[in-house]
């Protein structure tokens, strides 16, 4: 069996953010506006650390404002609840992203609720998955749109496409399951108490993976030529007193019988800051009423 085409999720992130530096560009020159986007970050976890500090440096990369807003992990509730209303005042800012996870004291559905639904880039807020769900234009989450911008690559039209989504979480199963629906697939969602998993994921045409176990997904799990997106990131013990990342999808076996696959890392992952960007240029847009440039 000929292995599957790879998917180059780092390659197409590289394009799309040029893509939004030039739209930065023309916003700049013909409506003085410069998107901005600020990031709270509570606390020190390392994880956490890593992904603001390249946020941050995308966000400058593609010509855009970036703040960084850092609070103690001793920080209260009522605290980060001031300094999210103290950036939904500020007209400079057109995107606001609080870092998860969030230390014990501060209840993180509290903090999303109260972003303004307009400048919620992370697109967790109970109203744009409202709009979502309801074909409203809405800020959609990142991930969930990286995903469908690469099904979309390879695969062209999807109308009428069966796709398979396993994962059920409100970051990525549910919406990109809304997004699937919104290009005409016909769209299963399957978790863990789906019976015989397996049997539903070999209807797929389109499979995407996002349930957070380490090489759950198996080749025989898959359609043959079917496209096959992993959303996980799962640090394993690689055996030799190091580790190594895996998705959700086994990658050597399902790579036998797929048509196409996007690789951990190197896949989902790199889309999901370069879809950020997208989500702040056009959060910024609709707050200006000019019309969003094509990204
Ligand atoms: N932590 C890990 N991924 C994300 C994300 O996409 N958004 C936020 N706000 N926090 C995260």
């Amino acid at each position: 069996m000929s292995e599957a085409t790879l998917i180059d999720g780092k390659a197409f992130a590289q394009s799309l953010r040029q893509r939004i530096g030039a739209a930065v560009a023309t916003l700049k020159s013909d409506h003085g506006l410069t998107p901005g986007l600020a990031v709270v970050l509570v606390g020190e976890d390392p994880a956490s650390q890593v992904y603001v500090r390249n946020k941050g440096k995308q966000t400058l990369e593609a010509g855009m404002n970036s703040w960084e807003h850092r609070m103690p992990a001793t920080a209260s509730e009522d605290e980060v609840l001031a300094q999210v209303r103290a950036l939904n005042e500020d007209p400079a800012v057109h995107g606001i992203l609080v870092q998860l996870p969030l230390p014990d004291q501060i209840d993180a559905n509290k903090v999303i609720d109260t972003i303004d639904p307009d400048k919620d880039v992370d697109g967790f807020h109970v109203i744009n998955s409202g709009r979502l769900a309801t074909g409203q234009p809405s800020l959609v989450a990142c991930t969930p749109v990286g995903c469908v911008l690469l099904a979309k690559d390879m695969l062209g039209d999807l109308s009428g496409v069966e796709a398979v989504v396993v994962g059920r979480s409100n970051i990525v199963g549910k919406p990109v399951a809304q997004l699937l629906l919104q290009e005409n697939c016909t769209v299963t969602i399957c978790h863990s108490r789906t019976k015989d998993l397996p049997e539903v994921c070999r209807r797929a045409d389109l499979l995407i993976a996002a349930v957070g176990r380490p090489e759950m997904v198996k080749g025989d799990w898959v359609k043959p030529g079917a496209c096959v997106i992993d959303v996980g990131i799962n640090r394993i013990d690689a055996g030799d007193g190091k580790t190594r990342l895996v998705g959700d999808v086994d990658f050597a076996s399902a790579a036998k019988v797929a048509g196409s696959i996007t690789p951990v890392p190197g896949g989902v992952g790199p889309m999901t800051i370069a879809c950020l960007l997208r989500n702040t240029v056009q959060a910024a847009c609709a707050v200006n009423g000019i019309s969003s440039p094509e990204m």
